[in-house]
C-alpha cells in the first residue's frame, strides 16, 4: 500500500546522486578532518581506508539490497523478513532520532559563518578565540540552529525534496571543486611562528597521509578503529535505515554493485579533499598541538586560511564555501528528518505536514538543549575513549560508536545466519553480471563484521579495557 504511494529515482543515477546527497554532508567536511588529526592522520587514514573497502562495502550493500528487495523502509523491512526480527527496524529508527538532536546545531555553526562571510567580517573569524566565544555565548548559537533547521523542515514540509535533488547536481560538483581548489591552496600555504618555527602545507600532508607507528598500543588502536568505524557509519548513512529506505525506491533494472561502488567513491573522495584541505592548514598554523581540538577544528583552521587569501578574494571563497557546506549539510539534514517524518506519519497515522510541524518542535526543543551544552548546562564528561565531551559529543557518541556498531552486529548476524548472505547476493546479482565481491561480502557479514562489531561494541562501552585489565 505505502509502497505504491512511493515515487522511484529515475535511474541509476538519480539513486547515486540522491544517496550521495544524504551521504555527504558535515561528516565529510567537519568530522572526518578533525578525527583524523586527532587520531594521528595517517594512520587513521589508512585504517578508514580499509574499513571503507570492506566493512563500507558489506554494510552499504545489505542495507540498499534489503530495501530494495522489501520495497519497505527500515522500520518494516527486518520485520517483513522475519517477524522476530521486527525489533531490529525499531532499533535503527533510534540512530536518526539521536543525529537529529545535534545535527541542525552544526548546521548553525554553519549558517553563522555563512553569513560572517557575506557581511565582510571574515577577519574576526580568524581570531583564536572566536569559534570558542560563538558557541559558548547564550542565544546566538540557538537563533542560528533555529534558521537552519526551519530551511530543512520547510523543506521536509513541503516535500519539495525531488527540487532539491535536481539542485544538488549542480551544487555537489561545485563543492567538489572548491575542496579541491582549498586543497591545492592549503598545500602552497607556509607560516612562520612566535618561535620562529617556519611549517609549511607539503609538511602537514605528510601528517596527514603518512601512517605514524610510534608508541601506538593496542587500546590506543582501538580507540582509533573505533573512530573510524564510527565515522564510516555516519558517513556513508549505513545502519540507521537511512539507505534501507533509500534502497526501497530503487527500481529492479539499476545495477546494484555499480551503484554501491559509485556512492562509496564520492563520499570517501570528498572526505579524504577536505583532509588534504584541513589537516596541512592547521598543522600550518597551528602546529601538532592544534591537532587535538576536535569538534572546532574546521571552524577554527579554514577562516584562517581564508584569511591568508590576499585582498577581498578571501571574503568571496569563505562564502561561496561556506554556502555550499551549507547546501551539503541542508541535503543531509533534509534526509535524516524525511525519514523521522515518513516513518512517524506511518506509526501515527497522520500526514506530512502534521508530522513535519511536531518533528520540527520536538527537534528544535532537543536541540536548544545541546546548544546550552556549552553554557547552562556545560560539564566536562570523559567518555570510554577518554576524551572530554559536552552533550552534542555524548549524542554523537551514543549514536556513532555505541548503537551503530551494536545494530552492525545485528544485522550481520540476521544476514550471515539466519537468513545467509545468499538473500542480498540475488538481490545485488539483478541487472548486473553477478554479485561482485561475493567472497569478500560473505567472509565479512558472516565472521569478520560479528567479530569486530562485538569488539567495538565492548569497546565504546568501556568494557572491553575493564576486561583487558583483568587479565593482565
Ligand atoms: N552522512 C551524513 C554526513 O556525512 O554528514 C550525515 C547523516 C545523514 C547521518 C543522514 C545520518 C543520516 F541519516
Amino acid at each position: 500500500m505505502e509502497n505504491k504511494k512511493k515515487s522511484s529515482f529515475t535511474g541509476s543515477l538519480g539513486f547515486v546522486l540522491a544517496a550521495a546527497g544524504s551521504a555527504v554532508g558535515v561528516g565529510n567536511i567537519w568530522r572526518f578532518p578533525y578525527l583524523a588529526a586527532r587520531d594521528g592522520g595517517g594512520l587513521f587514514l589508512l585504517i578508514y581506508l580499509v574499513l571503507v573497502l570492506t566493512f563500507g562495502f558489506a554494510l552499504l550493500a545489505t542495507d540498499v539490497a534489503i530495501g530494495r528487495k522489501t520495497g519497505q523502509n527500515a522500520w518494516n523491512a527486518f520485520g517483513s523478513i522475519r517477524p522476530k526480527w521486527g525489533f531490529l527496524g525499531k532499533l535503527t529508527f533510534l540512530v536518526p532520532v539521536l543525529i537529529m538532536t545535534y545535527y541542525s546545531v552544526i548546521g548553525g555553526w554553519i549558517v553563522k559563518y555563512a553569513t560572517i562571510y557575506l557581511t565582510g567580517q571574515g577577519e574576526k573569524a580568524a581570531g583564536d578565540s572566536y569559534f570558542m566565544d560563538f558557541i559558548t555565548s547564550k542565544a546566538s548559537p540557538i537563533v542560528f540552529m533555529l534558521i537552519f533547521l526551519a530551511i530543512t523542515a520547510f523543506i521536509v514540509y513541503g516535500g519539495v525534496e525531488k527540487g532539491v535533488e535536481k539542485f544538488s547536481r549542480i551544487v555537489m560538483p561545485g563543492l567538489l571543486l572548491m575542496i579541491i581548489g582549498l586543497a591545492v591552496y592549503s598545500l602552497t600555504l607556509s607560516y612562520t611562528d612566535a618561535e620562529g618555527v617556519t611549517r609549511t602545507g607539503l609538511q602537514g600532508l605528510k601528517v596527514y597521509l603518512v601512517p605514524d607507528f610510534t608508541g601506538l598500543t593496542f587500546s590506543r588502536f582501538l580507540s582509533i578503529l573505533l573512530d573510524a568505524m564510527s565515522q564510516l557509519f555516519f558517513s556513508l548513512s549505513v545502519s540507521m535505515g537511512i539507505m534501507i529506505t533509500f534502497g526501497s525506491y530503487v527500481k529492479k533494472d539499476v545495477n546494484l554493485n555499480q551503484s554501491v561502488t559509485r556512492i562509496q567513491l564520492f563520499d570517501t573522495g570528498v572526505a579524504f579533499i577536505a583532509g588534504v584541505m584541513v589537516i596541512p592548514a592547521v598543522y600550518v598554523f597551528s602546529g601538532m598541538g592544534g591537532m587535538t581540538q576536535g569538534p572546532s577544528l574546521m571552524f577554527v583552521s579554514l577562516p584562517k586560511v581564508f584569511h591568508s587569501i590576499p585582498g577581498a578574494a578571501g571574503t568571496i571563497v569563505g562564502v561561496v564555501f561556506f554556502l555550499m557546506i551549507l547546501f551539503a549539510a541542508l541535503t543531509s539534514c533534509v534526509s535524516i528528518m524525511e525519514t523521522l517524518v515518513a516513518n512517524c506519519m506511518h506509526i501515527f497515522k497522520k500526514n506530512r505536514k502534521q508530522m513535519s510541524l511536531l518533528i520540527g518542535v520536538l527537534s528544535a526543543a532537543a536541540s536548544i538543549i545541546i546548544c546550552l551544552g556549552y553554557n547552562v548546562f556545560y560539564f566536562e564528561y570523559t567518555l570510554p575513549n577518554g576524551q572530554p565531551a559536552q552533550l552534542l559529543d555524548i549524542m554523537d557518541y551514543i549514536s556513532n560508536s555505541f548503537l551503530m556498531p551494536l545494530i552492525s552486529l545485528l544485522t550481520c548476524i540476521f544476514v550471515g545466519w539466519v537468513i545467509k548472505p545468499k538473500w542480498i547476493a540475488e538481490e545485488m546479482a539483478i541487472a548486473s553480471p553477478g554479485f561482485r565481491r561475493e567472497g569478500l561480502y560473505n567472509f565479512m557479514v558472516r565472521y569478520a563484521a560479528p567479530v569486530i562489531m562485538l569488539i567495538l561494541f565492548l569497546q565504546s562501552t568501556g568494557l572491553l579495557g575493564r576486561l583487558i585489565a583483568l587479565f593482565q
